[in-house]
């Protein structure tokens, strides 16, 4: 076996990440409350020595309109509640919870965390997320989230949790019937924290969870994001458009980090990845555009179902702007037109978008004309792009799809790898559950038979299918910075 191997990530949305894919006639119906649904998927990748199963977390501003887009933000269980669940109905694979540091005290969630790496047996890791809207925070008292002093706060609520977890050391509870000791008091610490966002006086009520410190996961790409992960961070998993760019990308946040620890730790870069696989890349290709013809459209798909006066108001600048998906009521292709900067509408759903028209687009536009010429093979000097497939690309939703033979994606996965532009990947799938089998039978065993990704668990825990050391505990071995923090 090479030393050096690729990590696999599950990332279980609802129902997958195209937001056409509920619709698929062979998807099923989800069952966002029932724990069969999640375990089902969780047997799929476990079977398949995945590192972890991952489960996202974003708090709806508003559920009717997510129907039309992110359907798994319109109903889904607590996060820790579910996960409890899962470690009872799985050994070996790792277990990554999310959750915002605004919506919790430090105390609590280092105590969930805890709880849940003794009870998973040390398969424990958190997604931090700082994302979602504002109307979220007005369920927690908050007029918003705080902007950018939401970075601060979560930088100053990770180090109190780190410390929270070290409080009691490993082997304080002596339990010791001959002397009557029950907990050595040596090993048991006061935070006495006094800071600028959270005052803990401390010692949370449980041994140091069996990997120390919880994993830490954080996905974004803006400067504050950097700075959080290469404080903090094991695992990141945003989404670089091109190895070129997460190399870019890994490259400073790596730079940062060893200014920021005073050493070199690992970090791993898993980017996201959707994965459509099929017999032949054609079927694939077909696959996809099925999907796309699945997407809820306007009423008057070319018109769209919106006054005219509504493209000149503060309700479309919004959403123009915003990286979120088109949500319903703008899916037309006078939206598109809007954003692509040319006029569509003369062309009518099944026209062909011509080089003259081509030539008019903007940024934006020629981003979706790139990414639908990766997809499907489509381009506009062979003729191949019809109007619906530049709407289907812009708002099937921004997942990175790779679409092929099991062998594409696994060449595609390997190419990143071998040149350093990922240590593995958070994969997710546009709908369940054909694509999910697919990518763990098809897919997962040429990684294996090519020596990159195990065909055994050879550990349990989630710091140990990453090869992370347990770091010391700072009571025990106070660094420097530890004490003076
Ligand atoms: C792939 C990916 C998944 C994310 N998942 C969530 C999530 O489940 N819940 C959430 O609140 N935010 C989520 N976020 C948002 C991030 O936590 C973070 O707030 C955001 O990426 C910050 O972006 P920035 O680069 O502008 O700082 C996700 C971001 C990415 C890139």
């Amino acid at each position: 076996m090479p030393e050096r191997q690729l990590h696999l990530g599950y990332m279980h949305w609802l129902n997958g990440t195209h937001w056409g894919g509920w619709r698929h006639p062979d998807a099923p119906t989800a069952q966002a409350f029932e724990l069969e649904y999640a375990t089902r998927a969780l047997r799929i990748v476990e079977d398949a020595k995945f590192d972890f199963f991952f489960l996202g977390d974003t708090l709806p501003g508003d559920i009717v309109g997510e129907q039309w887009v992110t359907t798994h933000n319109t109903g889904r269980l607590e996060p820790f509640t579910l996960a409890s669940q899962l470690a009872l109905n799985s050994s070996k694979i790792g277990l990554v919870v999310t959750a915002h540091p605004t919506f919790y005290e430090p105390y609590i969630l280092a105590r969930l965390t805890a709880s849940l790496d003794h009870l998973s047996g040390g398969r424990l890791a958190w997604n931090v997320v700082l994302g979602a809207s504002d109307l979220a925070a007005r369920n927690f008292s908050l007029p918003d989230l705080g902007g950018a002093h939401r970075y601060e706060r979560a930088d100053e609520f990770i180090h109190v949790v780190r410390r929270l977890w070290d409080s009691i050391e490993d082997g304080a509870y002596l339990q010791d019937k001959r002397t009557g000791r029950y907990i050595d008091e040596t090993k048991v610490h006061r935070l006495d924290w006094q800071g600028r966002h959270f005052q803990v006086a401390g010692t949370l009520p449980l041994e140091r969870p069996p990997q120390g410190h919880v994993p830490l996961l954080y996905a974004g790409a803006s400067e504050l994001s950097r700075e959080l992960t290469a404080k903090y961070a094991d695992v990141n998993f945003t989404g670089p458009a091109t190895p070129e760019d997460s190399i870019a990308f890994n490259t400073d946040v790596r730079r940062r980090a060893e200014r920021l620890r005073g050493r070199v730790d690992p970090i791993f870069f898993l980017p996201g990845i959707t994965p459509l696989v099929a017999d032949t890349r054609a079927r694939a290709v077909e696959l996809y555009e099925e999907l796309n013809e699945l997407l809820p459209f306007d009423d008057d798909i070319v018109e769209g179902d919106q006054d005219e006066s509504y493209w000149s108001g503060p309700d479309w600048a919004r959403i123009k702007a915003s990286r979120f998906p088109l949500p319903k009521g703008v899916r037309s292709v006078r939206s598109l037109s809007e954003r692509v900067g040319a006029d569509l509408r003369p062309l009518g759903v099944d026209g062909t978008v011509k080089p003259d028209t081509a030539d008019r687009f903007n940024d934006y536009g020629r981003t979706l004309l790139t990414a639908l010429a990766q997809r499907t093979g489509r381009t506009v000097d062979n003729g191949g792009v019809r109007v619906r497939d530049v709407l289907g690309a812009s708002i099937a939703g921004n997942f990175p799809l790779v679409i092929g033979t099991a062998e594409h994606v696994a060449d595609t996965l390997i190419d990143w790898f071998d040149r350093g532009a990922a240590e593995g990947f958070n994969v997710s799938v546009p709908h369940l559950w054909e694509p999910l089998e697919r990518f763990a039978n098809e897919v997962v065993p040429i990684l294996q038979e090519r020596g990159v990704y195990r065909a055994e668990y050879t550990t349990d825990t989630f710091r140990g299918h990453f090869g992370l050391d347990t770091p010391p505990n700072s009571f025990a071995a106070p660094d420097p910075e530890e004490r003076s923090a």
